[in-house]
């Protein structure tokens, strides 16, 4: 389908007249890409006129930017728009955006299921947002095509502001692991040229940033004319941009020139999170991974051996249809085997249209339950041996937000630790030189080497 008008279809009267619009405000549920998207809507909204609220209380325009991974995810949107619905003091509410991954795959249900929202956009046709605004005046709007042409050539410049930048570089899956919903909602795999995304970090480099984050839901099966490898070591080279990573990787697609990227490359950050999902061979092969356990031990000691210091980290997924007692022993072993920075686990949660939804064996809730409190007990304990093993480290830190305390700043190591310092004089996206002198499960704590104390204090 071409065009908005083509692909906009109005459906039955909101009952709610909004009213007229001005500021908005973005509230992002999911992954990084989601991140990003919510920043680049603000810059869509931006440049149609709309200035951003501090929050959705204060908004004319919410989009909610949703989530459709797991089942609980998804019904965030529900209960989100429950409360934006109702009247203000005033008798208002706001024009409701449902966005992202949910309203992709069931944008017809949600008109449904809540009458109040006014727009409904799918995360390849957003750049349409102003038209589709437009078209809600007493109708509501929908657009959940995914356009032949990319939106990443129809959005304004990027307004982003702050020392650490995502950079949305391939978007889609192709693999079509059998739990999971991301190749339906955000098609099929599809690169940027790099000379876009070469103009858009020097942009951000530019207006302040130190470090760049490339994305996607397959980071590293990039494609845009170069690999991701050669990618990394264009954006090396620009000056005032100090450190790279990129996420979320595929063990399938780690190609030997990425690998090598990290012994060449110093910004490229020690950091790698390559999900793995289960310990278990068998598991993996009905999870349609394309891996082995083997295969992603194999891959993980070709990366030690170019660069000993690498964090990794992981996703897993606990209770997969069969899943026996035996497969997740292999996933707990799995975890004390590579020794996670940290990791990120689930219960298995079935998506209606998935093949492991409708696959046999399916594991009882208390047992998802059960299991996942073991391997998260492992998972922690991993991090925390992590941190430890971290002390007596001189590194850089990137400060990033504020602490707890009053004078406290937490900054990011480069395996990604929250390190806990104190800085007199320093700011927030000043690189700092520390010593790491504790750890804990879920971050480190740091002192500035003397150098640092002295300019801060000039
Ligand atoms: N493309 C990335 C991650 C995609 S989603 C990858 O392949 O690794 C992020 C994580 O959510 C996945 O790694 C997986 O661990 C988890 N996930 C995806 N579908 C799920 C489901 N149906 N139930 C529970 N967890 C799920
Ligand atoms: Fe989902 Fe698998 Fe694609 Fe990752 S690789 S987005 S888990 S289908
Ligand atoms: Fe969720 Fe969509 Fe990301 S389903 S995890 S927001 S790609």
């Amino acid at each position: 389908m071409t065009g908005s008008a083509a692909a906009a279809m109005l459906a039955a009267s909101s009952s709610e007249s909004p009213p007229p619009v001005s500021r908005y405000f973005v509230k992002s549920f999911g992954c990084q890409m989601n991140v990003y998207d919510s920043e680049r809507m603000g810059d869509v909204l931006a440049a149609d006129g709309h200035a951003p609220a501090d929050s959705a209380a204060d908004a004319d325009i919410v989009v909610l930017n949703t989530c459709h991974i797991r089942e609980k995810a998804a019904e965030k949107l529900y209960s989100d728009i429950g409360r934006l619905r109702k009247p203000r003091a005033d008798g208002s509410r706001p024009v409701i955006v449902a966005a992202g991954c949910v309203a992709q795959a069931e944008g017809a249900e949600i008109g449904r299921r809540a009458p109040a929202v006014d727009v409904i956009v799918g995360p390849l046709a957003y750049h349409r947002l102003p038209a589709l605004l437009r078209a809600a005046q007493g109708a509501r709007a929908m657009d959940t095509d995914m356009p032949a042409s990319p939106k990443f050539d129809h959005l304004p410049a990027r307004r982003h502001q702050g020392a650490s930048a995502f950079l949305t570089v391939q978007e889609g899956c192709d693999k079509f692991c059998t739990f999971c919903v991301v190749p339906y909602t955000r098609g099929g795999e599809a690169s940027r040229p790099a000379a876009a995304l070469i103009a858009e970090a020097e942009a951000l480099v530019a207006a302040g940033a130190v470090e760049i984050t490339l994305i996607g839901q397959n980071v590293n099966a990039y494609a845009g004319g170069m690999s991701l490898a050669q990618l990394i070591e264009r954006l090396a080279a620009l000056p005032g941009l100090h450190r790279i990573r990129y996420t979320t990787s595929h063990p399938r697609d780690m190609g030997d020139d990425l690998i090598a990227a990290h012994a060449a490359i110093p910004k490229l950050m020690p950091y790698l999170h390559l999900p793995v999902q289960s310990g278990s061979s068998r598991i993996l092969k009905a999870m349609n991974r394309a891996h082995t356990r083997q295969s992603y031990l194999a891959t993980l000691d070709r990366l030690r051996a170019v660069r000993a210091d690498i964090a990794l980290s992981g996703d897993f997924i606990v209770g997969f249809p069969g899943e026996t007692e035996a497969d997740f022993a292999d996933t707990l072993s799995i975890v004390a085997e590579v020794g996670y920075a940290q990791a990120y686990s689930f219960k298995y949660s079935r998506r209606p249209g998935t093949p492991a939804d409708t696959m046999a064996d399916q594991v009882p809730e208390a047992v998802k339950e059960e299991r996942l409190a073991r391997l998260q007990a492992a998972i922690t304990a991993g991090a925390l041996a992590f941190n430890l093993a971290s002390v007596g480290r001189r590194t850089q830190i990137l400060l990033e937000r504020p602490g707890r305390k009053p004078g406290q700043l937490i900054g990011k190591t480069p395996w990604l630790q929250s390190a806990v310092v104190e800085v007199p004089g320093a700011r927030i996206g000043d690189l700092i030189t520390v010593d790491i002198v504790a750890g804990h499960e879920n971050s480190v704590e740091a002192v500035p080497v003397s150098p640092v104390q002295e300019r801060a204090a000039a």
